[in-house]
């Protein structure tokens, strides 16, 4: 058992010990990070939330007892420790570490708690993210990982000051709800007042948040936890959280200039970076054209040029049937790629595959000027020269040309020029740019369906002058929506809502809603609606990334304290798990098929 703290009291942290202590006594209490005897002297390195400080026990000077306890003590053990502070020999001067002038001359040491042999060791980076995640309380005690959530919560805590002062109020909105309309599956919760009915988890806070407004808050903020059934990427959970709001009698520029000026105070509180305001504006159609991405990374240039007339009429069959079938050739001109050989030209037509490209020309301009190419049988000397001139290719370049659907054109160059700066390292982390992605179009087709989705969700106001469209040209349709764009990563996104209720019914029509589904589906909002609503709007941020972008992770599991991994399982809690036969007869739910 451990020995009691009785009598003794924490003085200090370990990481904020300094020179000035020097020849105080102090007490410190955590974790062993390391032990190591050299004869009649042991070193502990003691480890809080603060970091680390070294502790020593003089086998010549200290009480026997005390030494005979430290040569048991080993990683992890919880520690008490009370000492003098002295200056370290100039020798043993540690550099490398924040309390590395000084060390604990040790007077006492209290064995409060001792710990089993570790799976792994807390500072070995090595470990395996199924063994991490198991022992997470372990993984947890890193202190990188220590130093992203204590990031996360200044983030949090500057956002509701800022959210405050400019007269938001936090509201919770209820986590047993109905469907809500983000477009993902949601997570059922199943009720035992009403064996066989389900509540749903809300995908977000969405139509709970239009509500506050028709019910006069005005404006509404909420550090909010959501739910989403879909596969995980690196910067996708299936619950993670929103810095949702939602304001009423505002426009776009309303909500764009208070959302700028909050990541600003983010960013200069957390990073003590600037951002320069007001932050730059790009439709959706010209963000596709030039970057091939709804949320281009603006940091490095490799622009996509359309070289469709340029190429019309030759005599290679991809381009034709590309055009013909109102396709295009569009390319990005890989400067200074033009050294890559074709292995890993072939590893980019990889890349173009994966987003369901036919294949990837390509032109390399040697040092000396000549070209090499994937187009020889097809053009000339004199048109490749032409090709060559639309992307600006000169020696030492390689140009990456692509001819498909629109859609596919777009996501195959938008992810080369992405997977190119990767591998040119052209992308500095610490450089922030932010932008408006703005004008997406408010409707999806979907082939599979063969009917229209909302592209952000069915609440969406169209833009005005778009409006007749709704029933003649519906996929040109823009909508007043706005996504925050950093570095490539979609960190936040919202729109101005549809509040009258004949546009709302164009909409669902749209949409291939009856009234009476949209009844059923979304009634409690409609009804809402029906009583007073104000013109509102509102955006949310996926805070996970913005921890993520701040901190310089790539993965999302690293800004969450306990997240699950790439089955949706977490390996610590084993949730998911089967439900116990007497739980299931009380919600009246049998299990018809299990994952083998
Ligand atoms: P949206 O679905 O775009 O909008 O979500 C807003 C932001 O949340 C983040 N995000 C995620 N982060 C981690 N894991 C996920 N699975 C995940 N899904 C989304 C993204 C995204 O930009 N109700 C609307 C907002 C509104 O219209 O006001 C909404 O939820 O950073």
């Amino acid at each position: 058992m451990g020995e009691s703290m009785k009598g003794l009291k924490r003085s200090v942290y370990c990481g904020e010990i300094n020179e000035t202590m020097v020849g105080e006594t102090i007490t410190v209490m955590g974790w062993v990070n390391k032990r190591r005897d050299l004869g009649k002297l042991i070193f502990i390195t003691l480890r809080d939330r603060t970091g680390l400080v070294q502790v020593t026990i003089d086998g010549n000077r200290a009480d026997e007892n005390l030494f005979k306890k430290a040569e048991t003590v080993r990683g992890e053990f919880v520690l008490a420790i009370s000492g003098s502070v002295v200056n370290r020999s100039p020798e043993n001067i540690n550099k490398d570490m924040k309390t590395g002038k000084i060390e604990i001359d040790a007077t006492e040491l209290r064995i409060l708690s001792e710990a089993e042999v570790p799976p792994f060791q807390v500072a070995d980076t090595g470990v395996g993210i199924d063994l991490r995640l198991k022992y997470r309380y372990l993984d947890l005690r890193r202190p990188d990982l220590q130093e992203i959530l204590f990031t996360r919560h200044r983030i949090s805590q500057t956002v509701r000051n800022f959210l405050d002062q400019n007269g938001f109020i936090e509201v919770e909105t209820p986590m047993l709800t109905k469907d809500s309309p983000e477009g993902a599956k949601a997570y059922l919760v199943p009720s035992r007042i009403y064996p066989g009915q389900v509540y749903a988890l809300p995908q977000s806070p969405q139509i709970f948040k239009q509500i506050l407004m028709v019910s006069g808050f005005d404006k509404y903020y909420q550090i909010a936890r959501c739910f989403r059934d879909e596969d995980l990427r690196a910067n996708r959970q299936p619950e993670f959280t929103q810095i949702d709001m939602e304001l009423s009698f505002v426009n776009e520029d309303d909500v764009m200039d208070v959302n700028e000026r909050l990541m600003q105070k983010v960013f200069k509180d957390t990073l003590n970076v600037d951002i320069t305001l007001p932050m730059l504006r790009m439709p959706y159609k010209e963000a596709m054209e030039r970057y091939g991405s709804d949320k281009p990374d603006i940091r490095f240039g490799m622009e996509l040029v359309n070289i469709t007339e340029l190429v019309r009429g030759s005599s290679f069959a991809v381009f034709e049937s590309a055009i013909e079938a109102g396709g295009s050739v569009r390319g990005i001109n890989a400067e200074n790629c033009g050294n890559f050989t074709r292995k890993q030209i072939d590893a980019l037509g990889e890349v173009a595959k994966e987003y369901k490209a036919r294949g990837l020309a390509w032109i390399t301009i040697t040092e000396t000027g000549e070209l090499k190419t994937s187009l020889t049988k097809f053009f000339d000397e004199d048109a490749l020269r032409k090709i060559v001139e639309a992307f600006n290719g000169k020696a030492g370049d390689l140009i990456l040309i692509c001819a498909d659907k629109n859609k596919v054109v777009f996501d195959a160059l938008g992810a080369l020029r992405l997977d190119v700066a990767k591998k040119l390292n052209i992308l500095n982390d610490k450089d922030f740019k932010f932008l408006w992605v703005t004008e997406f179009p408010l409707l999806e087709w979907s082939e599979e369906d063969a009917r229209f989705y909302a592209m952000h969700h069915p609440f969406t106001s169209p833009m005005e002058e778009d409006i007749e469209l709704l029933e003649t040209d519906p996929k040109s349709v823009r909508a007043r929506a706005y996504d925050m764009v950093l570095n490539g990563a979609e960190i936040g996104g919202g729109s101005i809502r549809i509040f009258q209720r004949e546009l709302q019914e164009k909409m669902f029509n749209a949409l291939g809603f009856t009234l009476e589904q949209a009844q059923e589906r979304f009634g409690f909002l409609l009804n809402a609606f029906r009583f007073g609503t104000p013109p509102h709007g509102g955006l949310a941020f996926g805070l996970d990334r913005i921890v993520m972008l701040i901190t310089g992770t790539d993965s999302i599991r690293d800004v969450i304290a306990f997240p699950k991994v790439k089955d949706a399982s977490c390996p610590m809690t084993d949730a998911p798990s089967h439900p116990d036969p007497s739980q299931l007869r009380d919600l009246g739910l049998s299990v018809l098929k299990e994952k083998e």
